[in-house]
């Protein structure tokens, strides 16, 4: 079969690799319909998470059709079409019972990413997202193995086309998880760092719940605009502004906002000390837009985290969080918990997270779609890549 593979920083190719085949009892074999390219494969592709191998195959949000089951899968059938979710989770441990599903302890075989691990174990494989987290194949191929195939992947009813729910299975429910975590509602106010495809999607589900202000913080303008167009957001330029919660905090009586979501995570823009610092290794990344989340934030708000972190932040203002009293949420996205709900709101015309998609490419150009949505080329904001 065709499949993205990773061969080092920038260098992803389309090559023919072996076909996938059932090795545990409730693993099925998927041929891809829709496949998308995440904000978090970029951090593989920059080359700047660690674990990944010469030849591993990318992707983690994708759906298709079952082409083959294990002898333990009870939930679907050959020829179901199902939108999987990016955690693998067993259903059946401490957190998945708990509904915890990237949390799951029984589907990371590999170490994780914890620096002060203890004998606590991982959480959840992911797909396609380097060995810390199981070294699972990912699905920008033609065919993928899903694993814990009577936990994960969500049927889908007649009706709906691939691109109205493909994103169900990681940035609608991380969007959607952000807004949970900021704990907003009917009135409240809200500041989103990052107008990329899951500050978008937060956007949306902030609308969905009745959030009345949204102030969003990039430096893409027609990123910017789209979401001024599409969720009413007001937009903020940091290239043009050098103080965004500043701005936020005078805009909302010297305040600032209910709850703030760093949609951003840890290649955020703007410090060059901490971007120098952290290509030494000496810092995990840059804490550009999580120092900028909790100035926007009220006292007793909510800081919420869907953005990537890994290791330290030494410019992280504790002190201020404690003064401020704040509330931090974060973390990778319990996607199978959401899904359900979401797939409803898709199915009554609530949520319309295609409208995001700005390229549709055949699999065989994902390495263009990778440098058109790195380098934000071409107004890219989502690339979906479809299987020949
Ligand atoms: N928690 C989860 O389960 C989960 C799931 C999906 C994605 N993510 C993470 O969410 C983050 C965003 O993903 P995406 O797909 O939207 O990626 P993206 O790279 O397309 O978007 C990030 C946006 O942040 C903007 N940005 C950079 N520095 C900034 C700053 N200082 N202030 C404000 N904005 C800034 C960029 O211009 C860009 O538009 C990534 O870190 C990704 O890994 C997490
Ligand atoms: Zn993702
Ligand atoms: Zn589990």
């Amino acid at each position: 079969m065709k499949a993205l593979t990773w061969h080092g920083a920038h260098d992803v190719r389309v090559e023919t690799v072996a076909d996938p085949v059932i090795e545990f009892p409730e693993d099925i074999i998927l041929r891809i319909t829709a496949t998308a390219i995440c904000g978090s494969d970029l951090h593989l592709y920059r080359g700047k998470v660690p674990g990944m191998k010469d030849g591993d195959i990318m992707g983690h949000e994708f759906m298709g059709i079952v082409e083959d089951v294990g002898s333990g899968v009870t939930r679907l059938k050959r020829g179901d079409r199902v939108v999987v979710p990016f955690t693998i989770s067993c259903g059946t441990c401490f957190f998945c019972e708990k509904q915890l599903y990237a949390a799951c302890e029984e589907t990371n075989p590999a170490r994780g990413a914890i620096i002060n691990k203890k004998q606590i174990p991982p959480g959840a494989g992911l797909f396609g997202f380097t060995h810390l987290y199981g070294g699972y194949s990912g699905g920008q191929a033609e065919l993928v193995r899903v694993p814990h195939a009577n936990v994960g992947p969500l049927k889908l009813p007649e009706g709906l086309a691939d691109e109205q729910v493909l994103f169900l299975s990681d940035i609608l429910p991380t969007g959607y998880q952000a807004v949970l975590n900021a704990a907003v509602g009917p009135g409240s106010t809200l500041a989103i760092f990052g107008a990329g495809p899951v500050g978008c999607m937060a956007a949306a589900c902030a609308r969905l719940l009745g959030v009345e202000r949204i102030f969003m913080v990039d430096h893409h303008p027609y990123r910017l605009a789209f979401a001024k167009a599409t969720y009413g957001v007001e937009p903020i330029n940091f290239d043009e502004d050098d103080d965004p919660a500043q701005t936020i905090i005078a805009a909302t009586n010297n305040h600032g906002v209910d709850a703030s979501i760093d949609a951003v995570g840890f290649e955020a823009k703007g410090s060059t000390v901490e971007t120098v610092l952290a290509t030494l290794k000496i810092e995990g990344g840059s804490g550009k837009a999580l120092r900028q989340a909790m100035a926007a934030t009220r006292r007793g708000g909510t800081v919420s985290v869907p953005g990537v972190y890994s290791g330290f932040i030494h410019g992280f203002l504790f002190g201020d969080a404690f003064d401020k009293g704040l509330a931090f949420r974060m973390g990778q996205t319990h996607v199978q918990q959401y899904m359900p709900a979401l797939l409803e709101h898709i199915q009554n015309g609530d949520l319309k997270p295609e409208a995001i998609i700005t390229h549709r490419l055949d699999l065989d150009q994902a390495a263009e779609g990778y440098r058109l949505f790195d380098k934000k080329e071409e107004d890219c904001r989502k690339v979906v890549l479809t299987p020949a």
